[in-house]
């Protein structure tokens, strides 16, 4: 029997509001297309609003209990998911597709970002700040914002989500979740682990909902008050929509958006690690993490060296059943894979695919003996010759795809570097540490990479991007803490008189003659 799952509002599974039968629709699994995973019955804006509004009412409570205790739930959580580690993972598999190995180090960030989070509990510090004047006292104190309400992709369906659950959380918010439609199984699942730590009910609420109804729902909260920050990772083009609506509003969401991260590798670099870097940050997860390596920026005279052993590496590599030893699983969902054929449509006359067939992986397009029945899976492409002005060149293409281009000077790659104007990750493999450094300092990613492949960042370093990546907001670690506190500041004068700032205040006179 397949489970059914349904928004969780105030901790109680609700129906209201979901739409009726002919509505619900199956998660499946990409890699076997005829397993159900899950029967989804989706919310519609009413119900995304009224989430909002119980996640309101029951913040202030939330945000009373006092902050070491809060940090002991996040420890709660940390310690649910290690203990259901495997079977969130096997799930995780299931459901968009992701290699078992990889989806074990996804369930490991939730818990890497709980382990960070449940000390924070007992810091969230505010100052204690000297006054100009005598007699008065300066603070400042972290306050949580509100309500969160955090949209989140399905490509890391369960850490992603932790980075912003976590952390709003532990700061005393409660949160609205709605996950990708296509991984809400998977979503389910870390709530009920969420859940079972105790949280208060209403604290944290699930909404499963398409992208239409969750727009207007939010729109709806927005104006109702009962929002008072977005957290959003997807798109460069929702992303601007979200961006716009909070602008409005006169809020600042946490963007979390695409990239086309650049890899540079300079003629002193150790090839055979740039390969090995290439080939996971293009092609592990199938290409489709936000830090998936876009384009490979490679000097005119190591090119052809790398070309031939990078083409090679991809050959060599597995694609097949998630479950198993692979390189490489099925596409996320039909979407993904309708949107990644269209990228393909995008190789022209003057590129020089290297890597054997592209599209589906089937009977007639075999990828050896592996004919991809029954999955969405499809060929590793890597496309030598991209040019500046090409949409391969300059545009995100979420999947199993990248470019390769040459340059002959450092100030040259960095330009191309950051041509695409997005900024989220990049990386530069060299053996001279002062091509690093430049590197680091012309590149606008909020993350770069020396001698380490694009994907991969640890959970406690700043995530996030410039440009078409995002906003400047940064998740992970102490920085996502400005996301859902507000600095409160505030003055304390005991000295029974009114001091005026700048103007009452004691001035030691200098003698500005003074020479020696
Ligand atoms: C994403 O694809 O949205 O740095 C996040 C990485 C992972 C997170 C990717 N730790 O590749």
């Amino acid at each position: 029997m397949t489970d059914e799952i349904t928004s969780v509002i105030g901790g109680k599974q609700t129906l209201n509001g979901t739409a009726g039968d002919a509505d619900a629709y199956d998660s499946v699994n990409p890699a076997r297309l005829d397993e159900v995973v899950a029967r989804v019955r989706p919310a519609d804006a009413e119900t995304f609003s009224s989430a909002c509004r119980t996640a309101a009412a029951a913040q202030p409570e939330w945000a009373r209990v006092p902050a070491p205790v809060r940090g002991r739930v996040i420890a709660s959580i940390g310690r649910l998911v290690e203990a259901n580690a495997e079977t969130l993972a096997r799930l995780v598999t299931r459901e968009i597709g992701k290699p078992y190995a990889e989806a074990l180090g996804e369930v490991r960030e939730i818990v890497d970002t709980c382990d960070f989070f449940l000390g924070e509990g007992r810091r969230l510090y505010g100052q204690t700040v000297p006054s100009e004047m005598p007699d008065k006292n300066l603070f400042t104190f972290r306050v949580p914002v509100g309500v969160a309400a955090v949209i989140t992709a399905g490509n890391f369906p369960v850490a992603v989500p932790s980075w912003y659950l976590v952390p709003a959380l532990l700061a005393g918010n409660a949160v609205v979740w709605k996950p990708a439609e296509y991984a809400a199984a998977s979503a389910h699942a870390l709530y009920r682990l969420f859940a079972a730590a105790g949280l208060p009910d209403g604290v944290l609420n699930l909404v499963l909902a398409d992208g239409p109804a969750t727009y207007r729902g939010l729109e709806a909260a927005l104006d109702e008050g009962t929002v008072h920050k977005v957290g959003f990772t997807g798109s460069t083009e929702v992303g601007r929509r979200i961006g716009e609506l909070c602008g409005r509003h006169l809020q600042s969401p946490c963007l979390e958006l695409g990239g086309k991260n650049p890899m540079v590798v300079m003629p002193d670099a150790d090839l055979d690690l740039a390969v090995e870097g290439a080939l996971f940050a293009g092609f592990g997860t199938a290409g489709q993490r936000c830090t998936s390596l876009g384009t490979v920026i490679v000097h005119e005279s190591v090119h052809d060296e790398f070309l031939g052993r990078y083409a090679r590496a991809v050959a060599e590599a597995v694609i097949g059943d998630p479950a198993g030893d692979v390189l490489c699983g099925p596409l996320l969902d039909h979407r993904f894979a309708a949107r990644y054929e269209d990228y393909l449509g995008w190789i022209r006359p003057h590129h020089t695919v290297v890597s054997g067939p592209t599209g589906r992986i089937t009977v007639e397009n075999p990828r050896g003996d592996f004919t991809g029945e029954g999955g969405l899976y499809y060929h590793p492409v890597i496309v030598d010759g991209v040019r500046a002005d090409d949409r391969l060149f300059l545009e995100e293409t979420f999947g199993p795809i990248v470019g390769v281009t040459g340059f002959s000077t450092l100030e040259e790659a960095v330009g191309l570097a950051n041509r695409p104007g997005y900024g989220l990750s990049s990386s530069i493999y060299t053996t001279d540490p002062k091509s690093a450094f430049r590197f680091r300092a012309g590149i606008g990613a909020g993350m770069v990479s020396v001698n380490n492949s694009t994907s991969g960042a640890e959970a406690h370093l700043p995530f996030g991007g410039n440009g078409k990546s995002g906003n400047g907001s940064r998740q992970s670690g102490v920085w996502v803490l400005d996301q859902f506190t507000r600095w409160q500041a505030m003055n304390w004068d005991y000295s029974g008189r009114l001091q005026k700032a700048q103007m009452d205040v004691t001035e030691i006179i200098p003698d500005m003659d003074f020479r020696l």
